[in-house]
């Protein structure tokens, strides 16, 4: 039975295996070798999408229910809460696993092969401020893929599987650190290049953000002031007001979040609170968007906004907020999405710093970072880490199958 690598990513999946020594990612989507981590419940064709027809059937405004970011879930008691979907009542370790299901089988179709093993990529923390959750989220996990028929899986740090990809760019003796800023995650391994082909680790080590917590930051800056975040309420007696609760925002704003935001509590909450504003415009556009159910949407012209912003590709991107009201958007100059993400990308350069700590290493000491992860390419990321490693050569590896690759190299090793 031959092993499968898999790289459960919060934005992109990915699965490969070892052939002859070298590794082989298996084409898992018309072709390509990744697949967004997307899962659509069409309610009129009463199935399953999985990947980038899930994110078209979303923004095409299919009925249905969307879902992204489903790894952050893992560790939380949503996990467990069973919902009703299509007649059926399934918990997300279900949901999680049909995901896997159908990676096994794509990959199972393309090769031929069976596979009732996996080797999964893990951030080296799921929940970095918290333990007890960042064990139970690999539980969930475990759970996931036994749900998804393998019948047997262990884990690696997904930053390790990255230093394993890219280990031919050290010179023997070289200390490389992989910098890994996913979608959920970002994860630090500092390791040496040995004399032959093997690495020596020295320490792995990871933090509780990513790109979808960019977005979220995003999202509370720029367009949930204009759906009525800070808006003045007035109490249903006198004359006084308070400021509208900034949770529903808050998980509007939040990928993994806004599937659970569709309710009628909710939606109701949300008519109150137009009801009794200063300004109720606003929050009547916090209704629409509850009610047309166009969380997602705004989080991918975030999300897209962001990219741009930070490619500079054009002189003014916009949040593009069409769905909410024809011609409205956000603008989103560089300078201020630099300015929003300066705190959030300090930590993430304190948690390299912490890596290096961990192994009783000096920064000056580290001869190449290896940029892997679509965040990666985050000016504002790329700015916190060169500062702390000012010696070190910056080589940028496959932003988003640098880790599958080398789970699927690990899959070939023996002691494993
Ligand atoms: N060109 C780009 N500039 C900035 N951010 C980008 C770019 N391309 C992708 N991203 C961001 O990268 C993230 C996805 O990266 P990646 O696929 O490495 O994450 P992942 O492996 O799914 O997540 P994780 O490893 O944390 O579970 C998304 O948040 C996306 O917005
Ligand atoms: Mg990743």
């Amino acid at each position: 039975m031959a092993v499968l690598g898999v790289d459960f990513g919060t934005s992109n999946s990915a699965v490969g295996i070892c052939v002859d020594g070298a590794a082989r990612l298996i084409p898992i989507e018309s072709g390509a070798t990744t697949l967004p981590t997307a899962v659509f419940l069409d309610f009129e064709a009463r199935r399953a999408i999985y990947g980038s027809p899930a994110n078209a059937a979303l923004i095409a405004g299919d009925e249905g229910r969307y879902m992204r970011a489903l790894k952050s879930l893992l560790g939380t008691s949503l996990m467990r809460e069973r919902r009703t979907f299509l007649n059926e009542s399934v918990d997300f370790i279900t949901i999680v696993g049909r995901f896997l299901t159908e990676l096994k089988s794509r990959a199972e179709r393309a090769t031929g092969l069976e596979f009732d093993t996996a080797l999964s990529g893990r951030p080296v923390l799921f929940h970095s401020a918290d333990p007890k959750r960042n064990a139970q989220a690999l539980v969930d996990l475990t759970d996931c893929y036994h749900a998804a028929g393998f019948k047997d899986v262990t884990f690696m740090p997904e930053p390790e599987a990255a230093a394993l990809a890219n280990r031919s760019v050290l010179h023997p003796g070289d200390l490389g650190l992989v910098v890994d800023i996913g979608g959920g995650t970002s994860d630090f391994t500092l390791f040496r290049q040995g004399p032959d082909s093997g690495i020596d680790i020295l320490a792995s080590h990871g933090v509780r953000l990513g790109g979808t917590d960019f977005d979220r930051a995003l999202n509370l800056a720029f367009v949930m002031p204009e759906l009525g975040m800070g808006s003045a309420i007035r109490h249903a007696f006198g004359e006084q007001t308070h400021v509208a609760p900034n949770a529903i925002f808050h998980e509007l704003a939040t990928w993994q979040k806004i599937p659970f935001l569709y309710t009628h509590e909710t939606r109701r909450a949300a008519r109150e609170l137009a009801q009794y504003a200063v300004d109720p415009a606003p929050l009547n556009r916090l209704v629409q968007v509850l009610e047309q159910e166009v969380g997602h949407d705004i989080a991918f012209a975030v999300e897209t906004a962001k990219i741009a912003a930070n490619m500079q590709t054009s002189a003014l991107p916009d949040i593009d907020l069409g769905m909410i009201e024809k011609g409205l958007c956000a603008p989103l100059y560089p300078v201020a999405m630099t300015a929003t993400l300066a705190q959030m990308a300090e930590r993430v350069g304190e948690a390299a710093s912490d890596t290096m700590t961990q192994a009783g290493v000096d920064p000056d000491a580290v001869d190449r970072l290896i940029f892997v992860g679509g965040s990666s390419l985050m000016q504002v990321i790329e700015a916190a880490l060169t500062r702390r490693f000012a010696r070190a050569q910056v080589h940028r590896g496959a932003a988003l199958t640098a880790i599958v690759e080398g789970l699927a190299l690990a899959t070939g090793q023996s002691d494993r």
